[in-house]
C-alpha cells in the first residue's frame, strides 16, 4: 500500500508492486505486508483468512491480504462486489477465492476502519515530513536513464 498526503492525513490505496518504479514512490509511504501487522497477533483481516482457510500453500496470500486490507481502508461500504473489484489482479491457484472472499465478508466493517493504518503509525510528524516533500523537484540520474519531477508535480 502506498500512503500520500492529502488534506491532512495520509490515505492509503493499493499499489501494484511489480509496475512501481523507486521514483514513483518519493514523498510517500509504503506499507508492505509486513507493516499491516499489529504490534502483537495478527490484523482482523489476517485472522479472518486463517479462520476461513483463506490460504492454502501460501504463494498468494501477502497479495490478498494487502489487497482486502486496501478495500477496508478505501470503501466507504464494504461488500461482496466491492471485495471482488478489490481483489481483481490477484490470482490463486489453490483456494478457488470462495474462501477469501468469505474472510472478507466477516471482517466486521465500520466507519473507524478508513483510519486504521494512520492509527498504527504515527501519522501526524509523517505527514508533516512527506507533505513537505510533495512538492519538491526530484532528479534522479542513473548510467541509462534519468527521471526528473518538476516542482509541484504529484504522482499517485
Ligand atoms: Fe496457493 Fe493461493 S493459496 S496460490
Amino acid at each position: 500500500m502506498v500512503g500520500v498526503p492529502e488534506a491532512g492525513v495520509i490515505r492509503y490505496r493499493v499499489a501494484v508492486s511489480c509496475i512501481q518504479s523507486l521514483y514513483q514512490l518519493d514523498g510517500k509511504h509504503v506499507v508492505t505486508i509486513e507493516g499491516l501487522t499489529p504490534r502483537s497477533g495478527q490484523s482482523p483481516i489476517q485472522q479472518a483468512m486463517v479462520d476461513h482457510h483463506g490460504s492454502q500453500c501460501g504463494f498468494c496470500t501477502p497479495g490478498f491480504v494487502v489487497a482486502l486490507e486496501g478495500v477496508f481502508e478505501s470503501e466507504a461500504r464494504v461488500d461482496e462486489g466491492a471485495l471482488r473489484t478489490g481483489l481483481a489482479g490477484n490470482l490463486c491457484r489453490c483456494t478457488g477465492y470462495v474462501p477469501i472472499l468469505e474472510a472478507g465478508l466477516s471482517v466486521p466493517f465500520d466507519g473507524s476502519r478508513a483510519e486504521r493504518l494512520s492509527s498504527l503509525y504515527a501519522s501526524r510528524p509523517m505527514y508533516e515530513e512527506l507533505a513537505a516533500r510533495a512538492g519538491a523537484p526530484l532528479l534522479i540520474e542513473t548510467a541509462r536513464r534519468v527521471f526528473f519531477r518538476p516542482r509541484g508535480w504529484t504522482t499517485r
